[in-house]
């Protein structure tokens, strides 16, 4: 018996924590419609379409890019479909040079949404931030 309540309180737990995650990943989108504060300006990326459908790589990117680096970095899988290279190469904003912004700039495309949702990520502290850059010599021109 108490074991079997154990494990309801664990579901019930699981599910309040999911409807937070979705109520997180969704508070952007509403915000649009439920009310008057500006939208972010997303840059559009290159090409026809993402990597999976949008609507999904809003919601979960995060989730995609980290399951792509534990299975690089863990299993020594390499894909290109997921690559944090391949995100930034193909949503690279110009600059007024014409030169892809660097994570320094709020026009970068991860920090369209982030800066707005205050969300806050250390990925550009070692990956570069905008495309054909080492790892790590980016960092250094932040
Ligand atoms: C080949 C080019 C390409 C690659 C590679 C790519 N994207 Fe995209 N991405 C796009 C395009 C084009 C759109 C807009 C599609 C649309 O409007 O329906 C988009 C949309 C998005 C959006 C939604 C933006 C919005 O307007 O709400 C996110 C988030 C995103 N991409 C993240 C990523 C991440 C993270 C990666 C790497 C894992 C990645 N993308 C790789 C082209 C790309
Ligand atoms: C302390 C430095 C460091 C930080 C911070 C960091 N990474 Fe990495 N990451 C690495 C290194 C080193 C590799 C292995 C490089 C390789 O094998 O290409 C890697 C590999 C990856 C890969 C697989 C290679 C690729 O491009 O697909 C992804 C995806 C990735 N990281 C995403 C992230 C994301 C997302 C964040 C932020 C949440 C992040 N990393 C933060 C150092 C870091
Ligand atoms: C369409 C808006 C949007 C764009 C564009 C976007 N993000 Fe996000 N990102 C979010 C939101 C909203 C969250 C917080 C969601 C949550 O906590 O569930 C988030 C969270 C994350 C997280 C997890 C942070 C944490 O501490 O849990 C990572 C990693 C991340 N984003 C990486 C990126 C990268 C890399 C890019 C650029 C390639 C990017 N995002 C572009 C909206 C966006």
């Amino acid at each position: 018996m108490a074991r079997r309540r154990k494990s309801i309180v664990m579901i019930a737990a699981l599910l309040i924590a999911l409807a937070g995650l979705a109520f997180v990943a969704n508070a952007v989108e509403e915000d649009v419609v439920a009310s008057r504060v500006p939208y972010p300006d997303i840059p559009r990326g290159q090409g026809e379409s993402c990597v999976e459908d949008t609507d999904f790589m809003r919601r979960y990117h995060m989730t995609v890019l980290l399951h792509q680096r534990d299975d690089t970095m863990l299993k020594g899988i390499r894909s290109k479909q997921h690559s944090l290279k391949e995100c930034i190469a193909c949503h690279a904003v110009p600059g007024a040079d014409s030169i892809p912004v660097t994570f320094a700039s709020p026009n970068h495309f991860c920090r369209s949404c982030h800066d707005y949702a205050a969300v806050e990520i250390d990925c550009f502290d070692c990956h570069a931030s905008r495309p054909d850059s080492g790892l790590v010599a980016e960092a250094r021109e932040k």
